[in-house]
């Protein structure tokens, strides 16, 4: 089940989806996180952050919807009171970072560099760049070549990820971007941009108006953007793809896999059952066994499409 996400080795390719198991104790009493491959924070930002008014989350028919608006606790107080948590925690860990302006991604990445269990950073550009407008960092290669290049300067002992947007027309240009200015690897998908409304009000059912949808409804075209990617620009650059999306059983995660996907983030089943954390890789290996495969990696990109 082991896997190489740009040099470092993990158990197998199971990680949490940034935000959807908060800081790592949240979820301590329904699954035992020392079997995931990585654990992946919440997004931190410098400075903290209250988030966005109530309501921040509504369930829709194949998934949900979140505007929890990147609420953290920023940095100074994630090194003081959360590293030492994820110190115990016995997998490795990957922060995911966010911002509003480059600066603000390089200075958490150059702290990030010095705490030893983090193994990682993982860029959320789904983020609007103040200085630029507002127009969100990952719908633009530019902004996504900018940021990627500026933070991999500051990033030499941790795993560089970048997490793509699926808010764009061609998600290969982006993840090329990032790939030319330096990412070790590539995640994909975070939420797509949506909306629900309350007919009896009239009005959006979140406070933010709209929010980002998650879930089974956005699994195929997760994988599709992940097959996209493999075959347009990581295969042949030889970068991993962690892959997210409505992954809840292991059939769900093999399409992943085939796709061209090394590593796998859960994120919106962990709401309905935490445990498929531990059921997913189990499913894997089963299918490992009946298929004759020896290691899991032999069924990265293994999509038979002719
Ligand atoms: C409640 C909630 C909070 C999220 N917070 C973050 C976040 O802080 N940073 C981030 O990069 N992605 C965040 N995401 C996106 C997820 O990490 C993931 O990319 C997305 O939900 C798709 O995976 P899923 O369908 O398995 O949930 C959040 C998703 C949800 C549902």
């Amino acid at each position: 089940m082991s896997v190489d996400i740009a040099g470092l080795k993990l158990a197998n390719p199971m990680m949490t989806a940034s935000g959807t198991c908060g800081y790592s104790t949240e979820y301590a009493d329904f699954v035992d996180l020392r079997r995931l491959g990585a654990f992946v924070t919440k997004s931190i930002t410098r400075e903290p952050r209250a988030g966005n008014d109530y309501s921040r989350v509504v369930e829709t028919r194949a998934g949900m919807l979140n505007a929890i608006g990147l609420a953290n606790i920023g940095l100074d107080a994630f090194l003081a009171e959360k590293v030492p948590q994820l110190e115990k925690l016995g997998a490795p860990v990957f922060v995911n970072v966010a911002g509003t302006s480059v600066d603000d991604y390089v200075a958490v990445a150059e702290q990030l560099e010095q705490v030893p269990v983090v193994r990682g950073i993982e860029l959320n550009i789904s983020c609007p760049n103040v200085k630029a407008g507002g127009l969100q960092f990952g719908t633009d290669p530019e902004q996504v070549r900018h940021v990627t290049a500026a933070v991999r300067g500051a990033c030499r002992r941790n795993v560089l990820i970048v997490k793509l947007s699926p808010n764009v027309t061609d998600i290969a240009a982006t993840a090329a971007a990032a790939v030319e200015a330096g990412a070790d690897a590539l995640s994909l998908i975070n939420t797509f941009t949506a909306m629900a409304i309350d007919v009896e009000k009239r009005r959006p059912v979140l406070a933010n108006a709209t929010g980002g949808l998650s879930g089974p409804a956005i699994r195929p075209v997760a994988v599709y953007m992940v097959h996209r990617v493999y075959t347009q620009v990581t295969r042949d650059a030889n970068v991993p793809i962690i892959g997210i999306g409505g992954i809840q059983y292991a059939r769900d995660a093999l399409e992943f896999i085939l796709a061209g996907a090394t590593g796998l983030a859960v994120g919106t089943a962990l709401f309905a059952d935490p445990t498929c954390l531990h059921s997913i890789p189990e499913g894997l290996a089963d299918y490992c066994r009946r298929h004759g495969f020896r290691r899991l990696t032999e069924l990265v990109g293994s999509l038979q499409t002719a």
